[in-house]
């Protein structure tokens, strides 16, 4: 049995030594002129990163904080909670449980949401915001962004909200050209840092309609984070030791340069898939809408994925995992997110084929 564990699950994903060690530098006052330093120096690559003009904020919290954040902060009148998976699913019950006015516009997971659906949804008048996940974790279909965005951009009133989790900084994702009001991600996927902090983007149109709402609450207030960052400082202490670790993430990241680090995911995600191919499985995505961050396999061959993903575990050393939620054992992910390379990714479908033939 091996006793270090190398993840390949999609989030949280391995961590490097040297982020872990960037994690422990000196302790510093948030409100004090380190601190600012710090955010400062971060400041021009996240918004590079972002594609943005806007500020970037740093929450002290998963993603979810940011996400029931968002609702809180920006829907008025109803939202459309487009839906085709776990954690979009989600999102519509977060805006119920917000007292919001929620609409869900579902299809099947695995399926992309249709732009002409999000169109017809937004032209009733019922709607002044829109959650949207890029990347669908739970099933690894990543969602045409550029063309539903061109149909909320139709409608000036609504407010756009984009979850892009699982696929910032793997892709260009250029939050101010599509038109994105509010977008949010989180530390322990491309990023390859460990849970516990999230990163976000508003537009001015946000922080307007923000201004609006009076049950914005505190810990989530956009109009705090964006105060407070013009000062280069967050509403409340944040996890300075993660902030450390993104600025290592950082310096690595713009090392290796934007283009290379989108190519490389997308060389990871085909090493991936060409194993999916030869070995008689099929995609649970669409074909057309897959994710280059991570693959969710059909368990078409009826495979013991438990049984699978232990064994790999106990015999090689790597975790993969086996479904999420009600597509458990039906399915099976793989990421190739973060620091991940095509080797790493060879070694760990070496060990998958070779379990394979002995169960
Ligand atoms: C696309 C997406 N959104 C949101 C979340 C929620 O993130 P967290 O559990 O870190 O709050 C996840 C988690 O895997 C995710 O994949």
């Amino acid at each position: 049995m091996t006793t270090k564990i190398k993840l390949f699950i999609p989030g949280p994903v391995e961590v490097s030594q040297k982020t872990l060690a960037a994690m422990t530098g000196p302790m510093i006052g948030h409100r004090s002129s380190d601190f600012k330093a710090l955010y400062r120096s971060i400041y021009p690559g996240l918004q590079q990163l972002f594609q943005t003009k806007q500020p970037v904020f740093i929450s002290t919290s998963s993603a979810w904080g940011v996400m029931e954040g968002a609702i809180r902060n920006l829907v008025k009148k109803g939202v459309l909670n487009c839906m085709c998976g776990a954690f979009s699913d989600k999102w519509f019950d977060v805006s119920k449980r917000c007292g919001k006015q929620a609409a869900a516009l579902q299809v099947d997971w695995g399926q992309p949401i249709d732009p002409t659906a999000v169109d017809a949804q937004l032209a009733t008048g019922q709607f002044d915001a829109v959650t949207l996940i890029h990347n669908e974790t739970s099933t690894g279909l990543m969602n045409p962004l550029k063309e539903i965005s061109d149909v909320v951009r139709k409608y000036p009133d609504v407010i756009f909200i984009v979850d892009v989790v699982s696929s910032f900084s793997a892709l260009a994702i250029p939050m101010d050209k599509l038109g994105i009001d509010l977008m949010l991600t989180g530390s322990q996927k491309a990023l390859a840092l460990p849970p516990g902090m999230s990163l976000f983007a508003a537009s001015g149109a946000a922080f307007e309609r923000a201004t609006q709402l009076n049950d914005r609450g505190y810990y989530f207030d956009l109009l705090e984070f964006k105060k407070n960052a013009e000062d280069f400082m967050t509403p409340s202490t944040p996890t300075i030791p993660h902030i450390y670790a993104l600025r290592s993430k950082l310096e690595e990241i713009f090392a290796e340069g934007l283009e290379n680090r989108y190519q490389r995911h997308v060389q990871t995600n085909r090493v991936v898939h060409d194993w999916v191919n030869a070995n008689g499985f099929e995609f649970f995505a669409k074909d057309g809408y897959r994710s280059v961050t991570l693959t969710c396999i059909k368990n078409n061959r009826q495979i013991d994925v438990a049984a699978l993903a232990k064994r790999v575990r106990e015999e090689h050393g790597f975790q993969i995992d086996g479904g999420y939620g009600k597509i458990k054992g039906k399915s099976f992910r793989i990421s190739n997110m973060g620091d991940e390379t095509v080797e790493t990714l060879k070694a760990l479908l070496a060990a998958m084929t070779a379990t394979l033939q002995t169960m």
